[in-house]
């Protein structure tokens, strides 16, 4: 027996991780969590949205099932998530998305992505150009029509961050301010980590939540270990005057040269500016280029960001995996468990990872809801980890 041993040890403390410490240690189990920065990773960085409808791809419908899930949980999540953490407002916004197009291009691009939404009963209508310039007046007199996706809502993920924190601190989590540096192994079993000083933390189960660095522990054997990969995300911030509000009232996005543009208007006058999708590993580097095309991109949508302060220019690491999808719950090792490779949709599915590792930390079962992403689809029969993923269609 460790001395210091609780019953679950969550390794990475970004919100995939708070949020599964806090729902276990609501359901009362002694929660212990490692991370040298708790609250910190790629919600510093994300936008927010919660685009499950703008954000559907071809090959992603298992997915969406879970993403429209998460979705609807969300309105009571940060309700009691405010409460449990004593008041910190999350900013969640239940203001719609705009999707437009600004080329013949796009809205072919555009037309199609209505097309598999309205086949997968999805709410989104379509409108003119002249519509969308009516909703926000802000959009570029070129806009040559869009998706209107009422559905698709924000939060904000530096205060969802700080909630979460504060709602674990209230629920008794044990925070250790370190990396975990190697799994402990017991037997056959899972049983804590060694952090970065040496301290030993035992747990009788311990879940693997370090975002894009879940495949560095040492200790995992080689067949359990995610197989997720940091992409690289360059997101920048501006700010709007009261005198000009409101800029835009929702989110408004389009592909823009076959990339991802997206603005993101918070309540306090934020404009968030999302993101490039760079495979460049380990760096996080804010580059010319990066800014330029972002700006360029999000100023054909709307011309007046360049009235703005440009307040902060940064980059995270999304959590990629083989099939775009989360990996969770039990491993091959007992005591093991996953909650990683999120990718693009970790703020969204937070209410739904939450719910779902703090019943398999409790029950040892998978939800019903979560069985097409445990992380054994990712094994080949020969027992190698796999690229060709079974459990999403
Ligand atoms: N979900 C937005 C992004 O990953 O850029």
């Amino acid at each position: 027996m460790h001395p210091r041993t609780s019953d679950v040890l969550v390794v990475g403390g970004g919100i995939i991780g708070l949020v599964t410490a806090w729902r276990a240690a609501q359901r009362g189990l002694r929660v212990a969590l490692a991370d040298p920065e708790p609250g910190g990773g790629a919600a510093q960085v994300a936008a927010g949205m919660l685009a499950a409808v703008t954000e559907l791809h071809y090959g992603e419908e298992t997915l969406l099932g879970l993403n429209l899930e998460s979705a609807r949980r969300y309105p009571d999540f940060v309700a009691e998530l405010e409460d449990a953490s004593g008041g910190v407002g999350t900013g969640y916004r239940a203001c719609g998305t705009l999707a437009v197009a600004l080329d013949a291009d796009d809205r072919a691009h555009l037309r199609e992505l209505h097309a598999l939404q309205q086949r997968s009963g999805l709410a989104s209508e379509w409108l003119t150009g002249r519509e969308c310039r009516r909703l926000e007046p802000m959009l570029a007199p070129g806009v040559r029509g869009g998706l209107r996706v009422d559905g698709d809502h924000q939060v904000d993920p530096r205060r969802l961050a700080a909630a979460l924190l504060a709602a674990c601190e209230r629920a008794g989590v044990v925070l250790h301010r370190a990396w975990a540096r190697r799994l402990l192994v017991a037997g056959d079993r899972a049983a804590g980590a060694v952090l970065e000083d040496g301290t030993e933390l035992g747990a009788a189960q311990v879940v693997l939540a370090a975002g894009s660095l879940s495949g560095r522990l040492d200790g995992v054997p080689r067949d359990v270990l995610p197989p997720v990969r940091p992409v690289k995300g360059q997101v920048l911030r501006l700010s709007v005057p009261a005198a000009y509000a409101p800029f835009l009232s929702r989110t408004v996005r389009a592909v823009v040269r076959g990339g991802q543009v997206y603005l993101v208007p918070r309540e306090n006058g934020e404009l968030v500016v999302g993101a490039t999708s760079e495979e460049l590993g380990w760096d996080t580097t804010v580059t010319a280029g990066g800014v330029y095309e972002l700006l360029r991109d999000a100023h054909e949508l709307v011309p007046g960001i360049t009235e703005l302060a440009l307040t902060e220019t940064r980059a995270g690491l999304r959590p990629g995996s083989p099939d775009n999808a989360p990996l969770l719950g039990p491993t091959r090792l007992p005591g093991l468990h996953l909650a990683t490779g999120h990718y693009r949709n970790g703020v969204l599915l937070t209410p739904v990872t939450g719910e779902v590792m703090a019943t398999v930390l409790t029950t040892g079962e998978l939800p019903a809801e979560a069985r097409a992403f445990a992380p054994g689809r990712f094994r080949s029969a020969a027992g190698a980890p796999s690229l060709s993923p079974a459990g999403v269609s």
